[in-house]
């Protein structure tokens, strides 16, 4: 068997985070230049079946075949790709490595279990179509998010900028000119399944409320696609600014965030607002050419521990395969 490398993106959320949980729609995007990788290895001596072995954390992970008992997504996915294609789990390692930050807003355990189906299907020679792959995301990250909206997996899986919708065709955004962004992290880890089921708390105890919002940014959300589409960065800015306020409503902001939000628009980006989960991890600015580095300055100045940029690049208008 070869030892065949296996990769997936981060992603980062445009619009339209939360309210992506409650069917309405939601802009993302890959970060192909921060993505998590698998390989594939022979077994340590008398070690049997499969393993998979996230080297960064010193863990050995076992996937056992036949059980129901689901020790983390990652065996739950090598095991649902094992079932779909009904082979017997193979005596080898997937070792696993990633360069995105977990618990940060950006699709880490998306990501990381993606780069562990694609290296498993590797070894064993085997291909699955992309929405059968995303599927089986999907149902690993149910594990990590409760009741995700499947943004993440699908945007990752596809490593496509996509215009989402929940149980919905994915549909491939189109980029009418040249979007620039700067991605900046609180450093502070938040899990987005506690955030998530803060938000649904919230729709529950008052719908009334709570459900305004939800609409608001899903109509933001189409606003935006409108701007992307037309390469409109002015009005696509104050639409992730009309976002945030309507996230801070969801109590999904922070302190910190806030705090790196309001130095980058200090700075001249056009908008800014959390990415993904919140409570901490990651913001994203819009920027131009002249003002990426006076805000890279200013995040770095106002506490942030990495600011990298990432692009939407002009496409034409094609189907998902
Ligand atoms: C997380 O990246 C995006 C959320 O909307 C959750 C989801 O849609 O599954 C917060």
């Amino acid at each position: 068997m070869s030892a065949p490398e296996a990769t997936a993106p981060a992603k980062f959320i445009v619009l339209g985070e939360h309210a992506a949980v409650y069917g309405q729609p939601a802009i993302a995007a890959p970060v192909s230049s921060l993505r998590a990788y698998a390989t594939v290895s022979p077994n340590a001596l008398a070690l049997r079946g499969l393993h998979i072995a996230a080297d960064d954390l010193n863990q050995l992970l076992p996937v056992q075949i036949d059980s129901d008992d689901v020790q983390s997504s990652l065996e739950l996915v090598a095991r649902l790709i094992l079932r779909q294609l009904r082979l017997p789990p193979p005596d080898l390692t997937i070792h696993l490595h990633s360069d995105i930050p977990p618990a940060s807003g950006l699709g880490s355990g998306a990501a990381v279990a993606t780069a562990v189906a694609r290296a498993l299907l590797a070894a064993l020679g085997a291909e699955m179509p992309l929405a059968v792959l995303n599927e089986i995301i999907f149902q690993g990250e149910a594990i990590y998010h409760g009741t995700p909206s499947g943004i993440d997996n699908t945007v990752i899986v596809y490593e496509q900028a996509l215009y989402f919708i929940k149980d919905r065709p994915v549909e491939r955004l189109t980029i009418g000119g040249r979007l620039d962004f700067m991605i900046a992290d609180t450093g502070i880890s938040a899990s987005t399944k506690i955030a998530v089921g803060d938000v649904r708390r919230l729709v529950d105890a008052d719908p009334n409320a709570v459900n305004p919002v939800l609409e608001r940014i899903g109509e933001i959300v189409v606003r935006g696609r409108d701007a992307i589409e037309r390469g409109d960065r002015t009005t696509l800015g104050a639409l992730m600014n009309a976002n945030q306020a309507e996230l801070q409503h969801l109590t999904v902001s922070s302190p910190e965030l806030d705090h790196l939000i309001d130095a980058a628009l200090a700075a001249g980006a056009a908008g800014a607002k959390l990415s993904g989960g919140g409570r901490g991890g990651n913001m994203i600015a819009l920027v131009r050419e002249e003002t990426a580095q006076a805000v890279t300055a200013a995040l770095t100045r106002a506490g942030a521990v990495r600011v990298f940029s990432t692009s939407l690049h002009p496409t034409t208008i094609m189907s998902v395969p």
